[in-house]
């Protein structure tokens, strides 16, 4: 198949997986223990049903938005995915011009395969830099200043890695960075010699973001050293001062990604957060939270408008992306759709996952009546009354009917503010199962 013949992320997904030897495919695809946030992300949104208003002028949808210090054309940021070019040689710069074309922003990831200075070399992009914190000050502080250097327009912390999540995919697939070969693997990665090729014409590829790129366990160093450097450097006691700190050296767009409790988020804020994105790093490390798409009216309530939500998990179409505008988002974070493309089919693959999210988008903003982000985010052009995120989201039908401007409504849920509540919820009781 080609890329301009896959209609939807499912097409992407089934191509990826017929050109990416197992492991490879089962590393994006994989999640925490038993997988249960990974599938509730994406099933999440099928709780939550759209409004349509009609009888309105929608002939010109106006989908940009302004985000972290940058304006899209549409409200898209590519979530942060490390190794990138262990799935397709072109990589990061593939995923970051894409998004360019598109007129959407890019997040650079620490253990990304390109360096910040080359993605800071891609014009017309709006670019942030995804930072884990390492246990050694200098060396935050040299990656925050090359984004500097490098133009980044922001910097986003993610603090849901203090410990490794449970991939048992990738235990039993036996999967190491680089890919090494063993009698198991063998047979895998010898059914797919286009990807095969496609690798070994790239040669050995680097960890050029962690540190300074010049000092010990720096970029150009073999990758499975790095990657373990990397692993004793990691942070594993993230605190509100490092998130303030950074905000002091930084002094511009920052986002904290991975917060998933209302207060964890109005804390953020106060440490000098400009963002915050509400995700559960796609499923892959605690595994038994909620859906991110169920924790964001309560952290939209709590941020009250001083700071910017981006939902990060499970959109795999572009009316997911409007549930979650409805319901508080600034702007959306979308990791799976794009690796699929790139897998798949390269650049042209990345290039298709965004045209059919962007055409899937705009559609479904149309069919609600919705001509702008605007309209749809606050409910304005709903013939006044509150807006949509306030009337979507906690109240199941049978507690209190959503009010009749609402663009989404909850189909028969208890409220998840509760659960936020009480931050930790018996799997039992999670909305999610
Ligand atoms: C293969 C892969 C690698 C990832 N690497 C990172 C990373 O380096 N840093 C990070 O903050 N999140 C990382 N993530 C999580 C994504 O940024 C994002 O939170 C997740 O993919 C969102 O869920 P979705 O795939 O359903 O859109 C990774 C996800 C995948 C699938």
């Amino acid at each position: 198949m080609r890329a301009e013949k896959c209609l939807n992320i499912g097409d992407l997904e089934r191509c990826a997986r017929q050109r990416l030897p197992q492991p490879l495919f089962d590393y994006i695809q994989g999640g925490s223990d038993d997988e249960i946030t990974l599938a509730a992300n994406v099933t999440g949104f099928d709780r939550y049903a759209l409004l349509p208003r009609y009888l309105r002028d929608v002939r010109d949808v106006d989908s940009s938005v302004a985000v972290l210090g940058s304006r899209l054309a549409w409200p898209l940021y590519l979530a942060p995915t490390g190794m990138t070019q262990m799935f397709h040689r072109d990589g990061e710069m593939a995923v970051a011009r894409a998004a360019a074309r598109s007129g959407v922003g890019y997040t650079l990831s620490t253990m990304g395969t390109t360096s910040i200075e080359d993605i800071g070399a891609v014009p017309d992009l709006p670019k942030m830099f995804q930072m884990y914190l390492l246990n050694d000050d200098s060396l935050n502080r040299a990656m925050v200043d090359r984004c500097r250097a490098s133009a980044f327009d922001a910097l986003c912390i993610t603090v849901d890695c203090i410990t490794a999540g449970n991939r048992e995919r990738d235990i039993r697939s036996g999967l190491s960075v680089p890919p090494r070969l063993n009698l198991q693997s063998l047979g895998q990665f010898a059914r797919r010699p286009e990807w095969c090729l496609n690798y070994l014409r790239g040669g050995a590829f680097r960890l050029p973001n962690i540190g300074d790129g010049n000092g010990d366990g720096n970029g150009g160093g073999d990758i499975s050293t790095l990657a373990s450097y990397f692993a004793q450097k990691m942070e594993s006691n993230i605190s509100w001062q490092h998130v303030e700190a950074i905000a002091r050296q930084w002094q511009g767009p920052l986002a904290i990604k991975g917060l998933q409790s209302a207060q964890d988020a109005t804390m953020a804020v106060e440490a000098g957060a400009t963002a915050v994105i509400v995700s559960n790093h796609g499923g892959r490390q605690l595994d038994g939270s909620a859906a991110s798409i169920d924790l964001l009216p309560a952290i939209a309530d709590a941020i009250g408008g001083k700071a910017e939500i981006i939902l990060d998990g499970g959109i795999r179409r572009g009316s997911h992306m409007v549930k979650a505008l409805a319901l508080g988002a600034t702007a959306c974070m979308t990791g799976r759709p794009y690796l699929y493309g790139l897998s798949a089919f390269g650049a042209a693959g990345v290039d298709r996952s965004l045209a059919i999210l962007h055409s899937e988008f705009e559609r479904t903003m149309a069919l609600v009546g919705c001509r702008s982000v605007a309209d749809l985010k606050a409910g304005t052009a709903m013939q006044g009354g509150a807006g949509a995120r306030c009337n979507g989201g906690f109240h199941t039908p049978k507690d209190q009917p959503a009010p009749a401007n609402s663009f989404v409504t909850v189909l028969g849920r208890r409220p998840v503010q509760s659960l936020n509540a009480r931050e930790n919820v018996p799997l039992s009781e999670n909305p999610s199962r």
